[in-house]
Parts: C-alpha cells; sequence; structure tokens
C-alpha cells in the first residue's frame, strides 16, 4: 500500500456556527491543541502522505495552527461555504496532479486513529472507487446515514434529506472517505446541491459512483473515532475520549496514575517509567518529566522540564521555562517560572522563583520572593551552589548570591552577596529589658480609664 501516492485533504472551512463562537470551529482545541492539527496528524498517521487544508474564514490562523503538526501542509481557499464536496474542490489543482488515492478527513474529527486510515486506504488498493468510514451511532441524529442494498453502499442521505424509514437507520458517516484519484475530479464534479441546505455534499458521490457501476464499500470504525465536533458539547466529549485514552496509554508505558480520570493531561505531556502523578494534576502545554519522579496531588505544570527523581507538589505550580534537574523539589505553594534549578535544590514552602539560576543542593527558606520584574523589564537572581537562603527573604534583581552563602531570614537583598559570606538585610533586633511589662501597664490603664469614663 506504502507505494500508492496519497493526498489527505482535510476540510477546515466550514463556519461551525453551532459553536457560538467567534473564532472558527477548527481552532478549538483538544488537549490543548487546535481541532484542525489532530485532523492533519490523523491524515499523515496513516502512512506517507501529502497535506492540503481547505480553510474559508481566517485561512492564514487555521493554517498557521496545521503548520504546528505539518509544516509542508498546502493551503487551500474556499472562498464560499457550499458544502463539503464544494470544499474538496478547492484542492481541485493539487487532486489533478494524479495521486493514486485521495483521503478527505474533516477537521471537526479529532480522534481517528492510524488504522482508521489503513482501513480506508486498503479499501482502494483492493479495488473500491470510493470507501467510506462508517460507524453504528448510538444516537445517529445529525449524521448522515449509509443506505446499503445487500453489501453494497448505495448512497448516503443526509440527516435532513431522510425518510422517516432512513432516519432509523443507525449505520452512520464518520465523514472519513477515500476516493481513488482517477475517479475523483469527474465525481465530484458532477454533485449538485439540490437538498434540503442547498450545498454540494461531499456524501453524493456514493450515489453517482454506484450508478456508474464503481465499486464503493463502506468499513467500520468505533463510534468515538469518528466523533464530530458541532457543538462545544461534542467538544468536551472529545476532550475526554481523547483524556481517557492518554491516560491508559500513559500507565501501559509505565506511569502510575493514583486516581486517573483527574489527571488532565495536554497533546504533548512525556513522562517517564516509574513516575507516580497523584489525583488532580494538570499538565499544560510543553511539559516533559523524568523517570521516578514524584508528583503530588493539585499541582499544575506547564512548559516544564523535570528531571529524574525530582518530587513536586502538592499545590506546585511549574510554568514556562521550569527546568528542574534531578532530586529537585518544589513543595507546596512555590511557583517556579524560566529558572533552571541544579539537581538536589530545595524550594520547599510557598516561594516565587522566577528569572532564576538555582546551584545545586541550595536550599530556599519558606517564604522567599525573586523580584525579578521593575515593571518594565524581568532580572536574573543567581544563587550558588549549596547556598542557604533564610525564611522570608525578597532577592531584588538583578542580584547574585555567591555558592555556599548564607541569606538570614527576613532579608531584603538587594546587592550580590560573595560566596561563603552571610548577608543581613534586616533591620537589627534590640531588646529593651522590662519594657514589654511597662508597656502592658500603660495600656492596660488606657483601656480602664476609656471604660471608666463612658460610664
Ligand atoms: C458531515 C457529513 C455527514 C457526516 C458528519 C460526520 C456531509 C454533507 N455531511 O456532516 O454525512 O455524518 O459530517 O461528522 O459531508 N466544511 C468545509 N466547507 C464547507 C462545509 C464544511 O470546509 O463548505 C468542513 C467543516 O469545517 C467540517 C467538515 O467540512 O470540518 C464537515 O462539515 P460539517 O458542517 O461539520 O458537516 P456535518 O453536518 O457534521
Ligand atoms: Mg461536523
Amino acid at each position: 500500500m506504502s507505494e500508492r501516492s496519497c493526498l489527505a485533504i482535510v476540510l477546515a472551512a466550514g463556519e461551525g456556527t453551532r459553536m457560538k463562537s467567534a473564532r472558527p470551529k477548527v481552532l478549538h482545541e483538544v488537549a490543548g491543541l487546535p481541532l484542525v492539527c489532530h485532523a492533519a496528524r490523523a491524515a499523515q498517521a496513516g502512512g506517507h502522505a501529502d497535506l492540503a487544508i481547505v480553510a474559508g474564514r481566517q485561512s492564514d490562523e487555521v493554517l498557521a495552527a496545521a503548520s504546528i503538526v505539518a509544516p509542508g501542509a498546502r493551503l487551500c481557499l474556499q472562498h464560499e461555504r457550499l458544502g463539503t464536496a464544494h470544499a474538496v474542490l478547492a484542492a481541485r489543482e493539487a487532486i489533478a496532479e494524479g495521486y493514486d488515492d485521495i483521503l478527505v478527513l474533516f477537521a471537526d474529527t479529532p480522534l481517528v486513529e492510524a488504522k482508521d486510515i489503513a482501513a480506508l486506504r486498503r479499501g482502494l488498493a483492493e479495488g473500491a472507487a470510493v470507501v467510506v468510514m462508517g460507524f453504528v451511532a448510538a444516537d445517529p441524529s445529525g449524521y448522515g446515514r449509509l443506505l446499503t442494498e445487500g453489501d453494497r453502499l448505495v448512497a448516503i442521505r443526509e440527516d435532513k434529506d431522510c425518510t422517516q424509514a432512513e432516519r432509523a437507520v443507525t449505520f452512520c458517516n464518520g465523514g472519513l472517505m477515500a476516493i481513488a484519484g482517477e475517479h475523483a475530479l469527474s465525481l465530484l464534479e458532477a454533485v449538485g446541491n439540490a437538498n434540503a441546505k442547498g450545498e454540494y455534499y461531499l456524501t453524493d458521490i456514493v450515489e453517482i459512483a454506484a450508478a456508474r457501476g464503481l465499486p464503493v464499500v463502506a468499513t467500520t470504525a468505533d463510534e468515538e473515532n469518528v466523533l464530530g465536533v458541532n457543538t462545544r458539547v461534542q467538544l468536551a466529549e472529545a476532550e475526554a475520549s481523547w483524556q481517557a485514552r492518554k491516560r491508559r496509554e500513559m500507565m501501559l508505558a509505565g506511569v502510575t496514575l493514583v486516581a486517573p480520570e483527574t489527571v488532565h493531561f495536554s497533546h504533548d505531556t512525556g513522562i517517564g517509567s516509574d513516575t507516580i502523578v497523584e489525583p488532580n494534576v494538570v499538565f499544560g502545554p510543553g511539559v516533559k518529566v523524568g523517570a521516578n519522579v514524584t508528583i503530588h496531588a493539585f499541582s499544575h505544570l506547564e512548559g516544564a522540564i523535570v528531571a529524574d527523581h525530582a518530587e513536586i507538589g502538592p499545590f506546585a505550580r511549574l510554568r514556562p521555562g521550569a527546568r528542574l534537574s534531578e532530586k529537585v523539589k518544589v513543595g507546596n505553594f512555590c511557583e517556579v517560572k524560566n529558572a533552571d534549578v541544579a539537581a538536589g535544590a530545595k524550594i520547599n514552602h510557598l516561594s516565587y522563583i522566577g528569572n532564576a539560576r538555582i546551584g545545586a543542593g541550595a536550599n530556599i527558606g519558606a517564604g522567599t520572593i525573586t523580584c525579578n520584574y521593575d515593571g518594565f523589564l524581568k532580572h536574573l537572581t543567581q544563587i550558588g551552589a549549596g547556598a542557604f537562603i533564610g525564611s522570608n527573604s525578597a532577592l531584588v534583581a538583578p542580584v547574585s548570591i555567591g555558592d555556599n552563602a548564607y541569606v538570614a531570614s527576613g532579608s531584603v537583598i538587594t546587592a550580590d552577596v560573595p560566596s561563603d559570606a552571610l548577608a543581613f538585610g534586616r533591620a537589627r533586633q534590640e531588646n529593651k529589658e522590662g519594657l514589654g511589662a511597662s508597656l502592658r501597664e500603660k495600656l492596660k490603664a488606657e483601656k480602664e480609664a476609656k471604660a471608666a469614663a463612658k460610664g
């Protein structure tokens, strides 16, 4: 099959009005990745294919999104939204180049797997002119119905055009289709728009091909794989399915998820084996976690790299550019952003570490804040290896603390601290013997005088 050339066309020009959104439907995200990217990935997963994206509204943004996963995709514009067959014809020039297989995918169908694409292409390799991806719908409303005679597929009837009897059919169109390149243009050009929506339906090529005596077949996919997103309810369903798949994949790869259904992954989350993820952990985009890491409950990670044997949380927040080396600890209510934290360093309680470099084995006391922003620019805080930062210290960047230096608790550090030095950045404490007792007497007398005056 691999020697057959293939053009995959992803239709991404629909208005998606039922999303009730200013954004084109296909830019809404599942697992932090736009729908159109999921479809483009699926197209590629089925083996080598050239990719064409058919976009309408905000086409620059749609192509920019698609090129995250498919940099070589070509853009075809559908200026008017006249239906799915009309959309495919926006890629006419590419189709005319003479590919063996033409695949059509919908950008609003994000859960398609490589095996589905392979099944479609197998159908063409076995001689079909058109292969349709069918599925048995629990609730078929809204989907096109596959009308069969024996094993032959004779037509697809859109929901709005169905008779009462046709509406009861549960074998539905999943939206993916494969067309033999040699027949594609002539079939598409024969499609008319005499239907309930007045649109050029891609689905009509089934009836046209069947009438010409060309072999048309349907394959069957799992309903989940062909879930089409037309509303935000379906968007949430797609997200839930995607997350369930990813959790399973993670667990099978050796990651412990204590309460899998409470962990939320991003499309690109990577985690090494023997890492434990406790309940209610959220991974935003760009997170890579090593092996044997523990991520305690209620932590939120985004754009962070975490090396082996680190320990995060509970209630920790790692933001973009947090790079933690081996055995680093980031404890409860700590936020780390754009910071390199060397091996074995500890940031255990209630700290903000931003724009910083922290040396190996440094201990950052509770409540330490790097004051990295002056309202205009961000500045760097450097903390040497083995340094000890006392609790409740404010480190006003740019500032550097040398190796093995100490910073006394409660300091506001505005000047560099040399290696091995002890810095006090706070008012010196004075004790006045007996003054506490006399103050207490004075305050008590004042209160009694006030009460007496009131009567
Ligand atoms: C479509 C199918 C239906 C199938 C269902 C599966 C047709 C006519 N209907 O219906 O049989 O059961 O998907 O989810 O094909 N698009 C364009 N340009 C257009 C119209 C649509 O690019 O002019 C794109 C949309 O962005 C979307 C895809 O084509 O990604 C499908 O369009 P949509 O309006 O969602 O069709 P459905 O009503 O879901
Ligand atoms: Mg749809």
